[in-house]
């Protein structure tokens, strides 16, 4: 995993203040995909919760207990923080798990395993971390089966102050598999209009966008026995 903190895990900030409204549509995805109907009396987890929207937007639909997001990106949560108001809400610039053995109930994680250096390490950490049952809901479209990935890959290694690792899906569910969860995963079939901006490097072409969001991101979910 990444063993330092970093001020802002993209080097032009300003692209973060961007990504509430850009990653809303996806996070109602996960909302409206998770099997659990209620939170009441849970503990969740956002792991690489930037800026902190998508606990917030969790807690208005599914209100729980308490929330916990914690990523590397100090000035990050910092506004998380900054944001959080009177909602049951921790937020912790951190890199691990280490304290939090058998305290949560569910997980998630939008777009950040391609960040994770350890991903083995990141498994056992979430594995320790569940109760029993628990689960585990990790978004991910950047990843070595997405034929956009290689472009992506060099564009965001550009941007990032974090290091990019280039997983496949096999290597991701091989990976979860081991740490000892049931591994399920479903196309994520955002099943909504998507805006389409302008030609850019990252969608060139109209069918580009529709076929990443329908076909090539992915939603997994790893259950605890
Ligand atoms: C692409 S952003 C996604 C942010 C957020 N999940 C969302 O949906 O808007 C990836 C985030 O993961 C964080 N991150 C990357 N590696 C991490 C790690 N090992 N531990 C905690 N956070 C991490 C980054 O700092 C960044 O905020």
């Amino acid at each position: 995993m990444t063993s330092k903190l970093v001020d802002t895990w993209l080097t032009n900030s300003r692209e973060e203040d961007n990504m509430f409204d850009d990653h809303y549509p996806l996070w109602q995805v996960m909302i409206n995909r998770m099997s659990e109907t209620s939170l009441e009396g849970k503990t969740v987890l956002d792991f690489g919760c930037n800026q902190g929207g998508f606990l917030q937007v969790l807690y208005q639909q599914k209100p729980f207990q308490k929330g916990i997001g914690i990523d590397v990106a100090r000035q990050s949560i910092q506004i998380a923080n900054d944001r959080k108001g009177n909602l049951p809400l921790v937020y912790e610039a951190r890199d691990n798990l280490d304290s939090f053995q058998s305290a949560i109930d569910i997980a998630f994680s939008h777009e950040v395993l391609y960040l994770i250096r350890d991903l083995k390490r990141h498994s056992q950490e979430m594995y320790t971390c569940l109760q029993s049952k628990g689960t585990y809901y990790a978004a991910l479209g950047c990843h070595a089966d997405n034929p956009l990935w290689p472009t992506w890959k060099t564009m965001i290694e550009a941007e990032s102050n974090l290091e990019v690792q280039n997983y496949s899906l096999n290597f991701i569910a091989d990976t979860f598999r081991d740490a000892g969860f049931s591994v399920f995963a479903q196309k994520f079939m955002l099943n909504d209009f998507i805006l389409m901006k302008e030609s850019n490097v990252y969608f060139p072409n109209v069918l580009d966008s529709l076929n990443y969001y329908w076909d090539y991101k992915i939603l997994w979910k790893f259950v605890k026995p």
